[in-house]
């Protein structure tokens, strides 16, 4: 089954048809942390023991997220932040993406590819030229396939993603990706990148 997953599903095409929202965080309540959290322990069993409770992130706390539910359950979902990283010597304003996810029953069903769309139009909400994500070898080809470039030979530097507080810088050689919205491919600075900070 492929799932038609996009901002203007109707809503009446069933209790389980996944309807995508975007929220900025402030308007999250207390149960929308506790069922992103659910989500992203199942989608990424390895860091399960960060998402606990209604503690919805690992890094940087978002300030937006794009979510698709099926009745009340979060199916899918992407955090987005707006901020300056430093590429080369330059301060590069990005919308850092993290947390993509599709819950692992419905995961090649379609709603990774509306996931992506909608994070598309919430980078050009935010007015950011650029998205910027880290991620692995395994996953690069579905980002590339909707529109992410790969960025070579680039170092980014970055806070490893804890809940437990003070984290050890990383320098990570591969899986830096940009996406351009307001900007061209070419607009992108050269050198290597330093987050200052943790992830989203
Ligand atoms: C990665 C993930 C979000 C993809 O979502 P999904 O719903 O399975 O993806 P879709 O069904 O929409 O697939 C979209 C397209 O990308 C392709 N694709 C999916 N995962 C891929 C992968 N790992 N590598 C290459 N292509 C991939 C699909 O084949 C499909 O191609 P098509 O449109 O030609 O058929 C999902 O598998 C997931 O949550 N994985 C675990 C968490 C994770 O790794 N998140 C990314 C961390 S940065």
């Amino acid at each position: 089954m492929t799932y038609q997953a996009d901002a203007d599903s109707p809503a009446d095409d069933g209790p389980t048809h996944p309807v995508f929202t975007t929220v900025a965080e402030g308007d999250l309540t207390l149960d929308d942390h506790e069922a992103i959290t659910a989500t992203l322990a199942r989608a990424f069993p390895s860091y399960d023991h960060w998402y606990q409770g209604a503690r919805s992130w690992a890094g940087m706390q978002p300030e937006l997220r794009v979510i698709a539910r099926a009745g009340d359950v979060v199916v899918a979902h992407a955090g987005i932040r707006r901020q300056f990283v430093t590429v080369g010597d330059v301060d590069q304003l990005v919308g850092a993406v993290g947390m993509v996810a599709v819950s692992p029953i419905l995961q090649g069903t379609g709603l990774g590819t509306g996931l992506l769309s909608s994070v598309d139009d919430a980078l050009s909400g935010l007015g950011v030229p650029f998205g910027l994500l880290e991620t692995g070898e395994a996953v690069q080809g579905f980002y590339r396939r909707h529109g992410w470039e790969p960025l070579d030979e680039v170092t980014g530097h970055y806070n490893a993603l804890t809940a437990d507080g003070a984290s050890t810088l990383v320098s990570q050689d591969e899986g830096w990706l940009i996406r351009p919205r307001g900007a061209d491919r070419e607009a992108w600075p050269d050198g290597d990148i330093r987050w200052n900070g943790q992830m989203v």
